[in-house]
């Protein structure tokens, strides 16, 4: 059975004293779902975040990694290093990570692969921007998307793979994905994994949605078949809000 997740990306959010305020109300919150609640946090507030996070049931994950293990890339993170601060999770293909810095399908697919290597699962990213979708083209690039980067994988590796589906034109802009189209992209990817790995493997990977996810809209949208979760922007950066969405589920 694939899980329900939550997870909260912070984005470029909260220095360390904010990191551990925020942590400290989370962990005051109630959680009366069954979803996996993670939070990103900055990759400088990681250690800090993990060791604040003790005890409780929420997993602090990273929002970015280089596909390299070590060596001269001046300013980035590797897989190893992640693990070595507890983290075991990593977002990988934001839209941000692909606008703001030249991530390609290519390069994704590396990081997809030092990831796997390093026993750490991926949240992997992709959606169509508001042009796609007006042009009736959104299946065709998240297809492209999913499979340029993933579809290189044996079918074992997605035992650590997560799917989230963020259309460009719903993050952080309050327009959120009608629960209609969240869940007709959610069944076209399903299917689309289906048909190269099969029925099983389609079936076991999480498939969330994120984009403008607010406490008021998650219980619909989280309510359709297809749809596993959510990966949360803005709202992610209030504790009470957050678990209204954790606990939409
Ligand atoms: P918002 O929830 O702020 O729209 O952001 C979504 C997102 O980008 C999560 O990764």
């Amino acid at each position: 059975m694939r899980k329900n997740i939550v997870a909260g990306n912070w984005k470029m959010n909260n220095d360390l004293s904010q990191t551990r305020s925020l942590i400290n109300d989370l962990k005051e919150q109630r959680i009366t779902s069954n979803a996996e609640v993670m939070i990103a946090p900055t990759a400088v507030n990681l250690y800090q975040a993990v060791e604040a996070t003790k005890p409780s049931k929420i997993e602090v994950i990273a929002q970015n990694m280089h596909f390299a293990d070590s060596g001269a890339y001046t300013g980035e993170v590797s897989a190893s290093m992640l693990k070595s601060v507890g983290v075991g999770t990593v977002i990988l293909g934001h839209s941000e990570r692909r606008a703001y810095f030249n991530e390609t399908d290519e390069l994704l697919a590396k990081k997809v692969d030092a990831a796997l290597a390093n026993n750490i699962r991926i949240i992997f990213c992709f959606g169509e921007e508001l042009a796609d979708r007006k042009s009736g083209n959104e299946e065709n690039i998240v297809e492209g998307q999913i499979k340029n980067a993933l579809f290189h994988l044996d079918a074992s590796a997605f035992k650590n793979v997560v799917l989230a589906y963020e259309p460009v034109w719903a993050i952080g802009t309050g327009e959120t994905a009608s629960p209609e189209q969240a869940q007709d992209m959610h069944e076209f990817i399903r299917k689309t994994l289906s048909d190269k790995y099969g029925a099983n493997v389609a079936d076991s990977v999480s498939i969330l949605y994120g984009g403008s996810v607010k406490p008021n809209n998650a219980n619909e949208i989280f309510s359709k078949p297809d749809v596993d979760g959510g990966l949360i922007g803005g709202a992610s950066l209030k504790a009470e809000d957050f678990f209204a969405i954790v606990n939409a589920f």
